[in-house]
């Protein structure tokens, strides 16, 4: 399994495994215009190449903090694995590799709407703990944080979602 960046070439493939996974458009298109806005950050795209094959993906873009600071921090999504690969721990190593490249990078922390059993793992957190607010109503438990080693004191806030993300 190699995890890798992706080039142009792959990008039909990868939205075909966003279709696939999801069954709809809606998170192929967020990588379309989040790929089209300022926002994007290259290395942290991220695919499953197995054998030549892309499996999996996964997509870090920057969205805000907003507070008394008003912070770029990272969003997680989306992450897909196709089905008939799925529990068999893709998924997790493109959330490793991915928290390594953000590390690297001295981002502060990032942001994720999901499964609670899934991301746990990593060590993301309920937002709540740090005073980081959901931009709409989602049970505590499934809007999540992971800080990073660059993450210090407190910062608190609102996440608000760039343009791209309005249709998921
Ligand atoms: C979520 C997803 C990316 C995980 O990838 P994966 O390669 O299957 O994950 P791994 O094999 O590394 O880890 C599997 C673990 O994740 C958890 N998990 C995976 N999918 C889950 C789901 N839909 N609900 C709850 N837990 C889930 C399980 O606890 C599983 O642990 P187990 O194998 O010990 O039972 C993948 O299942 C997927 O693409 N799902 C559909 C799209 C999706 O829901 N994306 C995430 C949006 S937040």
């Amino acid at each position: 399994m190699n995890i890798r960046c992706p080039n142009s070439s792959d990008y039909k493939v990868i939205a075909e495994l966003n279709r696939l996974t999801f069954e709809g458009e809606n998170e192929a298109q967020l990588v379309e215009y989040v790929r089209h806005s300022d926002r994007y950050i290259p290395e942290l795209e991220l695919v499953a190449d197995l054998d030549g094959t892309v499996v999996g993906h996964i997509l870090f873009s920057y969205i805000d903090l907003v507070g008394q600071e008003h912070l770029q921090v990272l969003g997680l999504a989306p992450i897909a694995v196709l089905p008939g690969f799925q529990r068999r721990g893709i998924g997790s190593l493109l959330v490793r590799m991915g928290l390594k490249a953000a590390e690297a990078r001295e981002e502060l922390m990032v942001i994720v709407l999901g499964h609670p059993q899934f991301y746990s793992r990593f060590g993301f957190e309920p937002t709540v703990a740090y005073g980081i607010e959901s931009p709409f109503p989602v049970p505590n438990e499934v809007f999540m944080v992971k800080l990073l080693k660059n993450y210090q004191g407190a910062y608190r806030g609102k996440v608000v979602y760039p343009p791209a993300f309005n249709q998921v």
